[in-house]
């Protein structure tokens, strides 16, 4: 029998890479879409089938919150299954759910009770309390909401209220934001705009537009009109996860002459901005069979490793890219030259400040790094190994992981990276060995 080649207990070690990582794999569904569907069936009429659903930390939360508000859901070999409640007033109104370490969940479903006239308190763990609210409540409010926040933070206090339709300047390139406010828009007395300062994923619109809703968006600005008629339940299969695809294409692309197919994935455009870095630092990437799944652009992606070179990401690729960066520190720590970060102060907003996680945590091991106020840069070349820490984000500590197929490294906390990826170690110890 084949041993693992990595070890996790309360650290990750994954084993150094003896040769070239090979293999066509699948990803479970995409969590951006998943919390949508899950979400959006919950807001349907009649009952909802969506295949390919993931099971992780973030998906289960959402989940969660929905049955503690009355809407139950089944999830058996990979079906999620829903009966709606319509978009009416949640059966459990006044309850409190709990959103996990999940921001999608809680920023999602704050629109959806307010554009319901639900009422509710939404909370989290200790890292989801510490994340912003007053991005969200101030414009809910701005419609008619009633919303109180713990300090700008959750948890967070919805009352019934009419809302009144808006028109809305994001001052950030959130789709978290956007489409709370899309969903709470859906039950408002008029036609509601909204502009982006960058092209955030359109995931919700795509979605609700699917399931009947008059919704429109145009990547920088978008249009919603109150529901005239219930919203559809959903049919189809989830795209596979682009974000946790991208720690495979990361992978291979440290890994020499690593070749690696990842098959059936989402490419929607605003996505998709970790595999235009790759190619730009010379990572060759192709796509095939392109098509679509539930209104998502789906492909076969191709990663195959090449000398690597330092670049810049800047602008309306970080956007793009926003979920990814730590992968791309573990890629850039073994480019040739610098590979620099700037216009990402979103980054200090998520699960962690992740520039400053980024530059902590992989200058534990070895890496050059130097922290700027809205980004960071990494020198090529240094990584030499030890222990790092996780810092409660699952990202980092597949990222920190990732740079063990080329030193030795170890990743305190690691068991995080069940909240998005759980089969994260076992998928690049198969790649292993589908290479030899
Ligand atoms: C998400 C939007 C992004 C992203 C997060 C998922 C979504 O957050 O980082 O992982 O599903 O809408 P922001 O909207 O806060 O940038």
């Amino acid at each position: 029998m084949k041993e693992d080649n990595h070890h996790i207990g309360t650290a990750l070690t994954l084993a150094r890479a003896a040769g070239p990582l090979g293999g066509i794999v699948s990803m479970p569904g995409d969590k951006s879409l998943a919390h949508r569907a899950a979400l959006f069936a919950a807001l349907a009429e009649g009952e909802s089938q969506v295949a390919n659903f993931p099971d992780s930390g973030v998906t289960r939360a959402m989940r969660g919150a929905l049955a503690s508000l009355g809407v139950e859901s089944s999830l058996e070999a990979g079906v999620l299954r829903v009966k709606g409640n319509g978009f009416r007033p949640f059966p459990n109104t006044g309850a409190v759910a709990y959103c996990g370490n999940s921001a999608t969940t809680i920023r999602l479903l704050a629109g959806a009770v307010a554009g319901t006239m639900s009422s509710a308190v939404l909370d989290g763990s200790e890292g989801l309390r510490r994340r912003p609210m007053g991005r969200i409540a101030e414009p809910l409010r701005a419609m008619g909401a009633s919303v109180e926040t713990t300090d700008g933070n959750a948890p967070l206090r919805i009352s019934p209220a009419k809302l009144r339709d808006i028109d809305y300047d994001l001052p950030m390139a959130s789709a978290q934001v956007l489409s709370c406010l899309q969903i709470a828009a859906l039950g408002a007395d008029g036609e509601s705009r909204f502009s982006v300062p960058g092209p955030v994923r359109d995931h919700t619109v795509r979605m609700l537009s699917a399931m009947g809703a008059n919704v429109e968006d145009d990547g920088r600005q978008s249009i919603v009109r109150p529901l005239s008629a219930p919203l559809r339940p959903l049919r189809g299969t989830l795209p596979g996860d682009i974000s946790s695809a991208a720690f495979v294409f990361a992978a291979a692309a440290i890994v020499p002459g690593s070749r690696v197919t990842v098959k059936g994935i989402g490419v929607n455009p605003a996505r998709t901005g970790f595999l235009d870095v790759l190619s730009r630092m010379g990572a060759k990437v192709s796509y095939a069979l392109e098509r679509e799944e539930m209104g998502e652009p789906v492909a076969d992606v191709t990663l195959e490793a090449a000398p690597l070179k330092g670049v810049e990401v800047r602008g309306d690729l970080v956007v793009r890219a926003i979920d990814e960066f730590p992968a791309l520190a573990a890629v850039a720590s073994f480019a040739e030259g610098d590979t620099v970060v700037r216009e990402a102060g979103e980054l200090r907003l998520k699960e962690t400040d992740r520039i400053d996680a980024i530059v902590r945590q992989f200058s534990r091991l070895g890496a050059q790094v130097e922290e700027f106020p809205d980004g960071f840069r990494i020198r090529g070349g240094a990584v030499s190994g030890g222990t790092a820490a996780a810092n409660g984000d699952h990202r980092l500590a597949m990222s920190l992981a990732l740079t063990g197929l080329r030193a030795d490294v170890s990743v305190e906390g690691a068991e995080i990276l069940g909240e998005s990826f759980p089969g994260f170690a076992a998928m690049i110890d198969s790649l292993r060995a589908a290479a030899e």
